[in-house]
């Protein structure tokens, strides 16, 4: 019989001891920006785009394919952005379009939600973390804090360039990573090109 590791019984024991872990509570959205995001660089009509996913954490992903995100700001000066996301589950290709409405938190925060019976529902706070200076790479993140259970977290990282390098997207990771994204490096998803 193989002995169970002590770091084994350690890990196990501080899960238990805490049920409500550092999974419940939502990081401080607005220390995840760079320093471009909270310059007054940062126009958020400038991602108006079609992007291309690379990486993602986000429940409702799973198992989606080729996603897609065409941004277009609203007509008005508002700061709405609209990200028509098309993905693929299976063979079947559909568009959920979201909202992002600006908040008052700062620059780069805003509330998500999506254009579709309940989306009104399902408010998320999402913070543009980061994006390149010429606008061709954006990561968002969203956190949600539930009573009593984990948090929903959602990651995007996505690029203009429909087939970016290895060490582009790395980068990418590296530095969401770096600038305080709670999710760990395995749970975060490849997006596989889609011609
Ligand atoms: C992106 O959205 C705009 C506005 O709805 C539309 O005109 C355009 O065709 C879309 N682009 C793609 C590649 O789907």
């Amino acid at each position: 019989m193989r002995l169970i590791p002590s770091k084994k019984i350690l890990a196990l024991t501080l899960l238990l001891l805490s049920p409500h872990g550092t999974n419940a509570e939502c990081p401080d959205l607005l220390a995840l920006r760079s320093d471009f995001i909270t310059s007054e660089l940062f126009e958020a009509n400038q991602l108006n785009n079609f992007y291309y996913e690379q990486l993602y954490h986000d429940i409702a992903q799973v198992g989606a394919k080729c996603q897609t995100l065409n941004v277009t700001s609203s007509d008005s000066d508002d700061g709405v952005i609209n990200m028509a996301f098309s993905v693929k589950y299976g063979p079947v290709p559909f568009t959920i379009n979201e909202i992002y409405t600006p908040t008052k938190a700062g620059p780069g925060l805003f509330n998500k939600n999506a254009d579709m019976p309940g989306g009104k529902l399902l408010t998320l706070p999402t913070v543009v973390m980061d994006v390149a200076p010429d606008y061709s790479t954006m990561t968002l993140y969203s956190c949600l804090e539930l009573p009593g259970s984990n948090a929903v977290r959602e990651l995007v990282i996505a690029t203009i360039d429909p087939e970016p390098s290895d060490e582009t997207v790395q980068a990418l990771i590296e530095t969401a990573i770096d600038a305080g994204v709670d999710i760990k490096r395995e749970d975060i998803k490849a997006v596989d090109y889609c011609p």
